[in-house]
């Protein structure tokens, strides 16, 4: 069964948008494998977002993300990476469908709420980066 790795971000996490962010995985038949609360370092966030260290944006985004604590989940389920990122919604929360997470709770291009891998390859390394074999449910 696929897999990706969702983040639920400080944005998220201090609108109170824990329960909200996970019903809406549980309503759509996601299973969640594994979840930790944790705060980021600096060094953490660099090397999470490392494809993006040339953007312009890449300073402010990990400044951002450790600015509080996040919520990252294994999510389990069919063909999971893209219906996650439908759940989600585009980057940019004004380009994003309506009844998606980002539509209906961000409030920024940077403040969009969640983070979900993008390919099985970036899930593959996402994943690791947070959790280890014994973490994740069978
Ligand atoms: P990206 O991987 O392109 O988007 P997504 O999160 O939808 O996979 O970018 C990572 C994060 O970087 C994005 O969620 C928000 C931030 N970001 C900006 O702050 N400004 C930008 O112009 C872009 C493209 C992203």
């Amino acid at each position: 069964m696929e897999q990706t790795l969702s983040i639920i971000k400080p944005d998220g996490v201090s609108q109170g948008l824990i329960g909200e962010v996970i019903k809406r995985f549980e309503a759509n038949g996601i299973r969640i494998a594994a979840m930790k609360m944790l705060q980021m370092t600096k060094k953490q966030a660099q090397g999470f977002y490392a494809v993006h260290k040339e953007r312009p944006f890449f300073e402010s985004l990990t400044d951002f993300m450790t600015s509080g604590p996040v919520v990252a989940m294994v999510l389990e389920g069919e063909n999971v990476i893209e219906k996650n990122r439908t759940l989600m919604g585009a980057t940019n929360f004004k380009e994003a469908e309506e009844g998606t997470i980002r539509r209906d709770f961000a409030t920024d291009i940077e403040k969009n709420v969640v983070h979900g891998s993008d390919s099985p390859e970036t899930a593959a390394f996402e994943i690791s980066y947070f959790f280890n074999q014994f973490e994740i449910i069978k």
